[in-house]
């Protein structure tokens, strides 16, 4: 027991002098165990509503637990999962799961949708969701290869703007987005980001 708590201790002094995780450490393990059912071993997701979380920016990983725990980010399931984790926890989970390479889903697209939705990605998304080129801002969680029905549900909440953490940059380029195109045309972005899926 104390053995355990001693091995935790050394876990959030590495956190804080931002030392490298070690993927194999147990301590590890018994936090992450939980989320694999879902987000898959290493955070590449196995439902097709779960988002895949390998590779997530930690700052963007910390905000969406805390968000989704104090229940500000409408959430389903982990709306009760990210209660049973605190602060200290989610910055251990978050340093872990960005060092993880994300493997892209492997879906179904609609080819003359993805050719359109990659010219519209490269004039409104890009610049803060990288795929192509350089960027100066890389702000956000790589879409590439994220699930569709994810994308689907989470673009639909910030339409209906029922998330108010919500990053007001994200807001504005959607807003941007449909004031110059129309909503329906997100889902040619929806067929480019499932198009960049593995193989
Ligand atoms: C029962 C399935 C399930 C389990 C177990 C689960 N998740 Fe989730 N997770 C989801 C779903 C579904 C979503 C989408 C939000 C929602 O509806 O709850 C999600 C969303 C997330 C997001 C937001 C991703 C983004 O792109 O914004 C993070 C971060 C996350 N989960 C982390 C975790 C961690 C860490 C664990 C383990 C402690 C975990 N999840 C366990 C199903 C699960
Ligand atoms: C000015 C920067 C910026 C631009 C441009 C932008 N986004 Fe975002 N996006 C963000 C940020 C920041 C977040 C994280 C939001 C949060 O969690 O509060 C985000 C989050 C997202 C998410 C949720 C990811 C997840 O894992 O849950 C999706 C989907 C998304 N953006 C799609 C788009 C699309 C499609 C476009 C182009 C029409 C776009 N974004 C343009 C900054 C931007």
């Amino acid at each position: 027991m104390l053995y355990q708590k001693f091995k935790y201790s050394i876990l959030i002094i590495g956190l804080l002098f931002n030392l490298p995780i070690n993927a194999a450490d147990p301590q590890i393990h018994m936090l992450v165990d939980t989320c694999i059912a879902c987000h898959g071993t290493d955070g590449s997701s196995v439902g097709s509503a779960t988002p895949n979380i390998a590779n997530m920016r930690e700052k963007l990983f910390i905000k969406a637990m805390q968000d989704m725990r104090s229940g500000e980010r409408p959430s389903t399931v982990m709306r009760v999962i990210a209660k049973g984790y605190t602060d200290s926890e989610i910055r251990i989970m978050a340093q872990f799961f960005s060092q993880q390479q994300a493997i892209p889903h492997r879906q179904n697209f609609d080819a003359e949708k993805a050719a359109k939705g990659r010219q519209l990605h490269n004039l409104y998304c890009n610049g803060c969701h990288k795929i192509e080129g350089k960027t100066t801002k890389l702000l956000s969680n790589n879409l590439a290869g994220q699930q569709m029905p994810y994308l689907r549900y989470r673009l639909t909440e910030f339409i209906n703007d029922s998330d108010p953490t919500l990053s007001p940059l994200m807001k504005n380029a959607l807003k941007n987005f449909i004031d110059n195109n129309s909503q329906d045309s997100l889902e040619n972005l929806i067929h480019y980001y499932a198009s960049l899926g593995g193989k």
